[in-house]
């Protein structure tokens, strides 16, 4: 992580700055769900449409997707959600946590109030929130909101084949929200019950599957460091026989150094034709097999799958992007070091005087680049305050327009890592922004 990041921190910029808040705040909050505010959006989004542009445009083969949260509920019995989404909880008896009970050593006392042997037996709870659908609550009305954006994309699979012509190998990219009612919730945006996913399943022949396994896992590797992810901040972890999902032959976590520890950030997961089978074995309709059309075999597709969290990747580029850095005044600047095609506000346009004109000049500088970026403008207070103001929510261009800009047509343009500035003139300036950006790289 950035090296200054702590939890309390981030949670503070958030707040302040707003990128996260928490959920009805003004009814005391709900438990793990958090908002995403004017500057949070922004990074959200900026976030998901690089891992967009990234999987679709920059790939082969590879479409999108966006499939209703809501299924027919027969898919997460085919997907083995219903028999097998489930994690074990144990209750303390004496002070009433709760815990799941893999993640304590239910040897020893209760990490909450101390007590030893207190726990209940461990229980099984399905993690899949249900409702119904229709005015009438009965069992047969059941619905799941999806725990993994995934099924969808299994469901379309023959869909997306005959509408866009797709030949094995290809895969398809999806992004959305799930939903897991998790035993515990904490950390933030780190696990909560509402979350966001970017998934990409490529559908291969079997018996390439491993080799696309291995393609997937370093693809998904390069792309942190395309986004300007600390490399020592991301390491894989195989995942042991008793950690492996029900439907995964073989899986890699990419994990990220949080405040708080290495955790998952990302799955890459050998699927096999676990998925697609079932979904013929229970719709009984053979038609999630591929024809290949060159040799006429038809076959049910293997899957490797690379499944992101949105709302999860926006806690470690927080974390990775903070730094507090020591100034020759003594003053400290914290800044956000996020890669500026993420960052939140791209370029400041600020006067240096607000008198004879200039804020009127730099306005209409400001409205020149709102084509093609984010800006934000801003005359109020000392500009030496407006710069940490902008450094703080990582803005990695700040344009000052002063007396000189009137005469030469230029202006200064401050780089927010290095806070070198160098003369511009104005007609270069989006060429030049856009440049730096393409270019950018942090380590
Ligand atoms: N389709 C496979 C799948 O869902 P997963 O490992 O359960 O696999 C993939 O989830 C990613 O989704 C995780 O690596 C994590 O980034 C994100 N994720 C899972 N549960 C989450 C939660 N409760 N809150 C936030 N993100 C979560």
């Amino acid at each position: 992580m950035g090296s200054d990041a702590t939890m309390d921190k981030i949670v503070s910029l958030c707040k302040r700055r707003g990128f996260v808040f928490q959920s009805s705040e003004v009814y005391g909050g709900l438990s793990s769900a958090w908002d995403y505010g004017p500057l949070g959006v922004e990074l959200k989004r900026n976030i998901q449409d690089f891992w967009w542009k990234e999987m679709t445009q920059l790939h082969d083969n590879i479409v999108g997707l966006d499939a209703a949260i809501l299924m027919h509920p027969r898919v997460w019995e085919a997907s083995g959600h219903v028999e097998n989404f489930s994690d074990p909880m144990v209750d303390c008896k004496e002070c009433k946590s709760r815990f799941r009970a893999d993640q304590i050593d239910l040897d020893k006392a209760c990490p909450n109030c101390g007590k030893k042997e207190s726990f209940t037996e461990p229980r099984d709870f399905n993690l899949m929130f249900s409702t119904h659908l229709g005015p009438v609550k009965d069992d047969k009305n059941i619905v799941f909101l999806r725990p993994e954006t995934a099924q969808g994309i299994f469901v379309n699979f023959k869909n997306v084949v005959n509408s866009n012509r797709m030949k094995v190998p290809f895969g398809i990219a999806q992004v959305g929200k799930a939903f897991r009612n998790e035993i515990v919730t904490k950390n933030f945006i780190f696990r909560t019950c509402e979350f966001e996913q970017m998934e990409m399943q490529f559908f291969c022949k079997p018996g390439t599957d491993d080799e696309w396994f291995e393609f997937w896992k370093k693809e998904r590797m390069e792309y942190y460091s395309k986004l300007g992810i600390h490399p020592e901040n991301l390491r894989f972890h195989r995942h042991g026989e008793d950690e492996l999902a029900h439907y995964a032959k073989d899986a890699f976590d990419i994990e990220f150094l949080f405040p708080m520890g290495w955790q998952e950030l990302e799955g890459v997961h050998s699927r096999t034709d676990f998925d697609l089978s079932r979904h013929i074995e229970f719709s009984g309709k053979n038609d999630l097999l591929y024809m290949d059309p060159q040799t006429n075999e038809r076959y049910v597709p293997y899957v490797v799958e690379t499944s992101a969290g949105l709302t999860r990747s926006v806690l470690m580029v927080l974390s990775d992007a903070y730094e507090e850095e020591k100034l020759e005044n003594g003053d400290v600047r914290t800044v956000m070091k996020f890669h500026p095609k993420i960052a939140p506000v791209k370029v400041a346009v600020l006067p240096l005087v607000k008198k004879d004109g200039i804020a009127e000049l730099a306005k209409d500088i400001e409205k020149g680049l709102r084509e093609d970026f984010t800006t934000f403008y801003d005359q109020s207070g000392a500009i030496g305050r407006r710069y940490r103001r902008m450094d703080e929510i990582g803005t990695p261009f700040c344009i000052t327009v002063d007396y000189d800009t009137k005469e030469d047509n230029s202006v200064t343009v401050r780089f927010r890592d290095s806070m070198e500035q160098e003369r511009v003139a104005i007609s270069d300036l989006a060429s030049l922004l856009k440049k730096k950006m393409n270019e950018y790289s942090r380590v």
